[in-house]
């Protein structure tokens, strides 16, 4: 097995019996060549869906619906929607996700050769479609033609046929065409509308509007999938309502489904991990949740393209103490990526953190990306109302485990194993708390990477790659972590002291 500068660490507190937290140690810093801003953030969630940043939002109802999800994927990470909604609910959202920035327009809306162009401009105006462009099909539904904002300006009798004013000169493309190439395709042939086709199979459009918006917008930093669309994710669990779940997020197009439970190494999440690859081998599927190494590799035997680590660190969480059990998360980390080093299977680390340090520290243990709760709820993006309590701005945050949320929703006690449970006999695994509003997500997005980009500079990493290879820990001691933040001020300016 590949050797990690921080195996001899861990295995020392193996030895003494200890399992550690992030607060419970430091990186040891390295000769640097590199300047924080040119750390590469680069990564992966699951085996074919990459992250330009490794931070994930967490399949929560009061974290991850359509607005978060478009955030984090323009923002370079990505959002996992949550599962407390109907399969069809959950769907649109992803589709919406999919279209916000109409890369590729999939299934746009065609018109009939023998339609007339009133009863084309009659259906835009009933539609309020704000566009123009129209393919067109025959009495086969096969594309024939295209008609676009000058075919309809240059007809003065509106009683003509579409056939009769389109045009058949068709340029189109493959679907493997890149948003850039699109964007030239269609200038140096002066077409506002780009059919794709991979042979006869017809695929979408691009619009020449939307493609330069794109290429215009900071596109470059966003989380795109291969067709040019915000890359999503969807919680799925593994209960009766799976496979309906599963087919409509297949068909929104969703990039990664994540089994969303409290205890991935069982029985039910196996079996989901076969369901899922066999009847949908295009998707990649994300397993968890789990803390140990033995349970890695059976997620992975079981052919999970991720795995999900964190068994009660979370800022909501009562498991630990209402059950008793769980790995301290960075010991979590570590012992999971140990046991399936070199599968080539992504770790993400989900939980328990309070600071950009501590995704440098989880990544630094193995982890490929970090999946955030607290730290994104609270925001403009996170479901929920802005409330007032005592004079401040607040949202609630809650657990998926909490009271409120097992009572409201069957996936909150799916979740937690409780599916059948009558309403008196709940046992919550998490609270619900308020949090202060804090505005927009990618000013919190831009000082957590900030503080990554910082660590790395220390360590000397240049990616996530050396970051893994090159990273070692110190064990510190309270007085290390009292000594850690700012201490001996009467009055702290600009900084959240832990936990707060
Ligand atoms: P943070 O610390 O980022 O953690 O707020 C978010 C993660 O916590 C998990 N989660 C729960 N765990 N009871 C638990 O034991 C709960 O009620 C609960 N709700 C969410 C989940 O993995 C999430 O990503």
């Amino acid at each position: 097995m590949e050797q990690r500068q921080c195996d001899g660490f861990f295995e020392l507190m193996e030895a003494l019996g200890l399992a550690c937290s992030f607060n419970d140690v430091r990186l040891k810093t390295g000769y640097s060549e590199i300047k924080p801003a040119d750390a590469s953030l680069e990564t992966r969630f699951s085996r074919r869906v990459t992250l330009q940043m490794p931070i994930v939002s967490a399949a929560m109802d009061t974290v991850t619906e359509e607005s978060m999800a478009i955030a984090m994927a323009k923002l370079g990470g990505l959002g996992i929607v949550h599962k407390a909604l109907t399969p069809k609910e959950q769907a649109d959202i992803v589709t919406k996700v999919k279209y916000d920035l109409n890369g590729l327009i999939a299934r746009p809306v065609c018109v009939s050769v023998n339609d007339t162009v009133s009863d084309v401009l009659l259906m835009r105006e009933k539609k309020r479609y704000k566009f123009f462009s129209f393919m067109v099909t025959d009495e086969h539904d096969k594309i024939v033609g295209v008609v676009t904002h000058n075919d309809f300006d240059f007809c003065g009798d509106k009683s003509k046929k579409i056939g009769d004013i389109m045009s058949c000169n068709i340029i189109s493309a493959a679907s493997n065409i890149t948003i850039a190439e699109a964007y030239e395709k269609m200038i140096s042939n002066s077409k506002k509308i780009l059919p794709i086709f991979d042979g006869n199979q017809f695929r979408g459009i691009y619009t020449l509007s939307d493609v330069k918006r794109i290429l215009n917008g900071n596109s470059r930093t966003f989380n795109l999938d291969a067709s040019g669309s915000l890359r999503v994710g969807a919680a799925i669990g593994v209960g009766s309502d799976l496979e309906e779940r599963l087919e409509l997020l297949s068909r929104a197009r969703v990039d990664v489904v994540v089994i969303d439970t409290a205890h991935g190494n069982s029985k039910g999440v196996v079996e989901t991990i076969r369901y899922c690859k066999e009847r949908y081998p295009d998707i990649d599927v994300v397993a968890g949740n789990i803390s140990e190494g033995e349970a890695a590799r059976r997620l992975v035997d079981a052919g999970a393209d991720g795995i999900k680590v964190g068994q009660g660190p979370g800022s909501i969480c009562t498991t630990r103490i209402v059950a008793g059990i769980g790995r301290p998360q960075l010991s979590a980390v570590y012992e999971c990526e140990k046991a399936i080093r070199g599968s080539g299977v992504p770790i993400c680390a989900d939980g328990g953190i309070e600071t950009s340090g501590d995704i440098t520290i989880a990544l630094a243990a193995g982890a490929d990306s970090v999946m955030l709760g607290r730290l994104l709820a609270g925001t403009k993006e996170s479901p929920g109302d802005v409330i007032f309590n005592d004079g401040r701005q607040v949202k609630v945050y809650r657990g998926m485990g909490s009271l409120e949320a097992m009572l409201q929703n069957q996936a909150s006690r799916e979740r937690y194993g409780q599916a059948d449970a009558p309403v008196g006999k709940l046992v919550p695994e998490g609270v619900k708390g308020l949090i202060d509003f804090k505005g927009e997500v990618a000013p919190i997005i831009f000082q957590l990477t900030g503080g990554l980009r910082s660590g790395m500079g220390y360590v000397g990493a240049v990616d996530i790659a050396v970051l893994h290879d090159k990273a070692d820990f110190f064990r510190i001691t309270s007085s290390g972590l009292v000594e850690s933040h700012p201490h001996g001020l009467d009055k702290i300016e600009n900084y959240k002291p832990l936990n707060s």
